[in-house]
Parts: structure tokens; sequence; C-alpha cells
């Protein structure tokens, strides 16, 4: 169906977004029901991707009774843009704070499975370009210094490591920090600044916590399936509709403009379950009744209180929340009114000379192929360096990263920005964070716990999937199949999901299998 420009200006979306928050109410079915609250079959909490696309599960199996909830005024969750700097014509460009890349695209292998959001991002023509990574110079504090022999000497090593994490899984092993499982191989950057910053970009910039947090076992596997298995291509989304482009057009596909389904705008700040129902409340007074919930909210919201479970969750629920970890991106814009760095270059890897992740990556999309001729770069920083910089001024931020530029490029005469801007994740309180972790000790047991219905009250998004954790495509699989789940459920035939009230710190590898029905096998060696 295609959707012309206007309807996503201000047609679906807005229509999306206007929805009769005063619609008359829907005749109760149950007289055991309360008569105060909206009822419906299953209420949806979220509409980010795991959201629309567990409701859109409901849909497809012919069941239209639902209700989805979001606080925000869009569809799309952390998949989320805003606009920035100018065009030179005195319009903005737009770029996405949140999810940027489809990760993983479609192996070349005849049969190979699709990525869901590669999928959809071809039909609802979702604008991208393939992220180079071999298009990278290295700097420090003396400027350029090519210590591109590192990124080698690390790839060598990961080789060796990737292979040991798999033994490790397979034979049922003990999991150690990937600090340990790669220091054994011989990567151990010590004090060593160009290898620090090499380690950053191969790993805290995709896992959002350095080694020392990540479990080794789990966080080779996690890109292991994703790119073993869609490819390792990674493309960035450059749609100037945004990102989520794709998401408002699968909800337009099962909901209609203005549909009294979708409760934008709409902030719930408690939850109350038992086995027999959900209760969703808001802040404005009013609730929606359920005979299931499925929860879509970020890890950062379930660990940070912003949502009051009534009864408490119980405690193999709760550790489970506690224990996974919410890491935090932080994309932070600079427009200037030249292109002073190699305009054909992508990436610029900084190693600062005393702090590890400090502005160590910047990212042009003044390059072709991107925004060419917009002279916007953009640094990414982690976990503490998040924390810490999410906590300062927009003006003191811009002076730390503008001198970093000025160390980098000592021979050009870096202006002052004519755009600056950046997000704090950290402190949004729809998600605390940016994507989940999976840290040391976690087992693939513990996991399940994360992911486990407690009564009528489901879960799904990004941080519960074993496989997929961290990416859009995670919350994709999670959405539909606890959807279906639910759908199950509701039609007489489901069954509760597994949980484990005691847990011995084992994660036989099979559990992969036995919970998520998924052969593992066919990842893990994909490529052989
Ligand atoms: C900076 C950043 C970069 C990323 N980069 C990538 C990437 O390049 N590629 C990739 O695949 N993934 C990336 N991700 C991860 C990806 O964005 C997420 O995995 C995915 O969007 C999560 O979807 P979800 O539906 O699970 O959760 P969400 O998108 O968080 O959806 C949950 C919804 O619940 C709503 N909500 C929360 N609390 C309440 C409340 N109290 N009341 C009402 N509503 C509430 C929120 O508003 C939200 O819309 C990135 C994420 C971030 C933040
Ligand atoms: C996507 O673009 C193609 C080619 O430009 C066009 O034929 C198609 O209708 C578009 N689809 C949508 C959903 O906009
Ligand atoms: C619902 O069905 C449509 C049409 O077959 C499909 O494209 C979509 O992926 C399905 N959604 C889910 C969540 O299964
Ligand atoms: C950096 O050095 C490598 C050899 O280690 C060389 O192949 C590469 O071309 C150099 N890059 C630049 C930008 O000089
Ligand atoms: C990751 O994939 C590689 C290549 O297929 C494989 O050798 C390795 O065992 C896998 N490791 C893990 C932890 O899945
Ligand atoms: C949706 O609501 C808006 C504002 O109330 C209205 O202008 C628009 O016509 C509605 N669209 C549809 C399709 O009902
Ligand atoms: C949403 O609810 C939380 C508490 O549950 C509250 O702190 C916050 O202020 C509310 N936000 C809005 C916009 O009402
Ligand atoms: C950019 O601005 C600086 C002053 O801040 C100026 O010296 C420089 O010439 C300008 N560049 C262009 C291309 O206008
Ligand atoms: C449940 O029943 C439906 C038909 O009503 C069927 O399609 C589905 O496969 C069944 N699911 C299970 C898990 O048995």
């Amino acid at each position: 169906m295609p959707l012309s420009t206007s309807l996503f200006r201000g047609g679906v979306l807005a229509a999306l977004c206007q929805i009769a928050l005063a619609a008359p109410p829907v005749a109760q079915r149950s007289a055991k029901r309360s008569t105060t609250c909206r009822q419906t079959e299953v209420v949806v909490l979220g509409a980010g991707v795991a959201g629309i696309t567990a409701a859109q599960a409901l849909h497809n199996a012919s069941i239209s009774d639902f209700v989805i909830v979001d606080r925000n005024d869009y569809v799309g969750g952390r998949m989320h843009h805003t606009t920035f700097g100018d065009k030179g014509d005195g319009t903005p460009y737009v770029v996405e704070l949140g999810a940027n890349w489809i990760q993983g695209l479609h192996a070349s292998d005849p049969g190979a499975p699709e990525n869901p959001v590669w999928t959809f991002s071809k039909k609802w023509n979702v604008s991208n370009e393939y992220s180079d990574y071999d298009s990278i110079l290295t700097y420090d504090e003396t400027g350029a210094n090519n210590y591109t022999d590192v990124l080698d000497e690390y790839d060598d090593a990961s080789d060796v490591a990737v292979a040991n994490a798999g033994t490790i899984l397979i034979e049922n092993l003990q999991d150690t920090s990937a600090r340990a499982g790669f220091s054994v191989v011989g990567w151990k950057p010590k004090e060593d600044m160009h290898k620090a910053a090499v380690e950053w970009w191969n790993w805290d910039w995709d896992a959002g916590y350095s080694m020392d947090k990540s479990s080794f076992v789990f966080g080779v596997t996690g890109d292991n399936v994703t790119f073993n298995q869609f490819g390792d291509n990674d493309n960035f989304v450059i749609d100037q509709y945004g990102f989520n482009k794709w998401l408002v057009g699968e909800a337009s596909t099962f909901l209609a403009a203005n549909d009294s389904r979708l409760l934008l705008n709409t902030n719930v700040t408690k939850v109350a379950y038992s086995d027999s129902g959900v209760t969703a409340h808001f802040t404005d007074g009013e609730c929606v009744e359920a005979q299931y919930a499925i929860c879509t909210f970020a890890l950062g919201v379930l660990q940070n209180d912003v949502v009051e479970f009534e009864p408490e969750l119980p405690g193999w629920k709760q550790e489970a929340i506690d224990q996974f970890q919410m890491g935090t991106y932080t994309k932070i814009f600079y427009q200037f009114n030249e292109t002073f760095w190699p305009e054909d270059t992508q990436y610029f890897l900084y190693a600062d000379p005393a702090r590890r992740g400090y502005y160590p990556v910047w990212q042009s999309l003044s390059t072709e192929g991107f925004f060419p001729g917009s002279n916007i770069i953009f640094a990414t920083v982690v976990d503490e360096e998040s924390h810490r910089i999410e906590k300062m001024s927009d003006e003191a931020t811009m002076a730390e990263g503008l001198a970093v530029l000025r160390a980098m490029f000592p021979d050009v005469e870096v202006p002052e920005p004519t755009a600056f801007m950046y997000p704090r994740w950290t402190l949004e309180p729809w998600t605390h964070g940016s994507y989940s972790n999976w840290p040391i000790g976690m087992t693939l047991e513990k996991h399940q716990n994360l992911r486990a219905n407690v009564d009528a009250l489901w879960f799904a998004g990004e941080h519960t999937s074993a496989e997929y954790f961290g990416f859009l495509h995670g919350s994709w699989f999670e959405g539909r199949e606890v959807g279906e789940k639910v759908v199950a459920m509701i039609k007489g035939n489901g069954t509760e999901m597994e949980s484990y009230a005691v847990l011995h710190g084992t994660t036989p590898y099979s559990h992969y299998t036995d919970l998520n029905g998924w052969p593992v096998s066919s990842f893990i060696d994909f490529e052989e």
C-alpha cells in the first residue's frame, strides 16, 4: 500500500496520534469486572517494535479486541528521530537519536533467512546506505596517527576467542568475562591507548559496555546469531521521514487512522495483575482492564521502578530484571560551516591519551551516500562516558568534543559549530538507557526468567531476546512470539512460559533450543 509523503508527515502518524481518548466505552463482557475501566481482551504496553508487532500477531490471528498504550506521541519507541541543523535552505535534516542501522540484512547463502527489519525497510522504502567499517582513519592526541595494524591484531585475536566461546557454549562449560576470554588468546591492551581505542571500536561500541562487564559466551553468541545468519553488512538509515517509517507503515496495515485502539500520550503508572487479568492505570486516572497484558517497556523502565506492579513482581523475575544490563549509547551531533575532515571517509577513530572511550568514534554524514555537503559529523560515547556527558550542559559537552576535533585535526582551523545536539537516554523516564547487554554470570535459565510471563502479565522487548538482545529485530521476534503465545492462551491451547524459581548457575546450551525453539547449531556453523 503506497503511503504518500503527506501521510507520513502529517497523515498516518498524526492520525495515529490523534486518538479519541474519550472513545465511547466498550460494552462490558463480564459482570465481575470493574465498571470504570475500559475493557479489552489484550492490553499491549508500549508502541515500539515489540508492541506493534505483538499487536499485529493478534490481528493476524483475528483477535481485534486489543488496546496499545504508549506515553509518547508517536509509534516507534527507541526508533526515534528528530530534526537537526540546516540543509542550507532553512529546513533541517532528520537524524536518528536511537536505532540507526539495519544490522545484518540477508546472507548470500541460498535459503538463508532475512532480517525482518530489512524486509520491512525494503517494503516501506526506508532510505539507507551501506556502512563501510573499512572506511576508517585513526587518530590520537598528536593528530592523524596510523595504527590500523592494531585493528588487524584485534581481528586475529578475535578469531581465536570467538571459536573458544563457541566451544564453551556447545560443551556447556563455564562462562567468563569477555576480558578474560580475550586475555587468554593474548589480547591485552593494558595501558596502550591505541589498543584501548581499537577494542572500544570492536566491543564497547556494539555492546554498550566494556569487556570487563560483558559475558564472553553470550557477548560473542549475540553477534554470531545476527551476523552469521543475516550476513555481516550493516546499513545506516538516512530516511528523512525517520527509521520508524516502516513500523508506522506496518501499523497502518491493521490500525485505521485515528484507531481508538491506539492510545498515545498515555502514561502508565501502575500495572495490577493476577491470574485472571491485568489492569493498567494511567496518569490521568483512566485505566484499561484486560484478560492479558503484553508489557514491552524497556529494561531500564523495569529496573528503575517507573511503573508500579501490584503485586510486586516475584523474586525470580525481579532478580533477572536487576541483573541484565541496560547500556547507554549517546550520539553527539555537530554541524559546521565546512567539512574540515576527509570527506571520503566514514569513520574516524580517536585514542585519547588518558581516557578510554573519550569521544572515540566520529562518524561523518557529510560523506557520499549519506548527506554529502551537510558538514555534519557525530561522536558516539557509551556507558560511563554517556552517564557523565548526559549530566553535563550542552555548552560543556560541545567544548569537550571540539577540543578533541582540534587535537585530531591540528592543521586546520576547526570552527565553532553552527548546530549542536545530543539526546540524554539515561534520563528518559520511558527507557532509562539505550539497549541491553548480557552481563557476566547471567545464565540462559535466568534470562528465561526475564522473558517468562507472571500470571496474565507477559513480557517482550529487545531485552527478552536471548538471540538478538539489543537489536531491533530482537524486539520484532519477541513481539511476534509473545503475541502468538497470548493468541494461544486466548484460543485455549496456550501454555505459560517456563521460569526457574531456583537457579543453579548452569547454562545448558541446549536451553536455547528448548526455550526458544531455535536450532542454535544452524547459526553457529552457518558459514561452514
Ligand atoms: C541510541 C540507540 C541506538 C541503537 N542502535 C540500534 C541499531 O543501530 N540497530 C538496532 O537494531 N537496534 C538499535 N538500538 C536498539 C533498538 O532501538 C531497540 O532494540 C528497539 O527499538 C526496542 O524496541 P522495543 O519495542 O523492545 O522497546 P521500545 O522501543 O522502548 O518500546 C517500548 C515503548 O514503551 C513506552 N513506555 C515506556 N514506559 C512507559 C510508560 N510508563 N507508560 C507508557 N508507555 C511507556 C515507550 O514510550 C516505548 O515507546 C538502538 C537503541 C538506542 C537507544
Ligand atoms: C517504494 O518505491 C518504489 C520505487 O520507487 C515504488 O514503486 C513503491 O510504490 C514504493 N513503495 C512504497 C510503499 O512507498
Ligand atoms: C502478519 O501477517 C502479515 C501478512 O502475512 C505479515 O507480513 C506479518 O509479518 C505478520 N505479522 C506477524 C507479527 O506475524
Ligand atoms: C596505514 O598503514 C597501513 C599499513 O599498516 C597501510 O596499509 C595503510 O594504507 C595506511 N593508511 C594510511 C591512511 O596511511
Ligand atoms: C561464532 O561463529 C563462529 C563461526 O561460525 C564459530 O566458529 C564460533 O564457534 C561461534 N561462537 C559462538 C560463541 O557462537
Ligand atoms: C482523524 O482525526 C483528525 C482530528 O480529529 C481529523 O482531522 C481526521 O479527519 C481524522 N481522520 C480520519 C480518517 O478519521
Ligand atoms: C508518568 O508517570 C510517572 C510515574 O509513574 C511520573 O513520574 C511522570 O511524571 C509521568 N509523566 C507524565 C508526562 O505524566
Ligand atoms: C567557517 O567559519 C570560519 C569562522 O568560524 C571561517 O574562518 C571559515 O572561512 C568558514 N568557512 C566557510 C567555508 O565559510
Ligand atoms: C492451537 O489451536 C490452533 C487452532 O485453533 C492451531 O492453529 C494451533 O497450532 C494450536 N497451537 C498449539 C500450540 O497447539
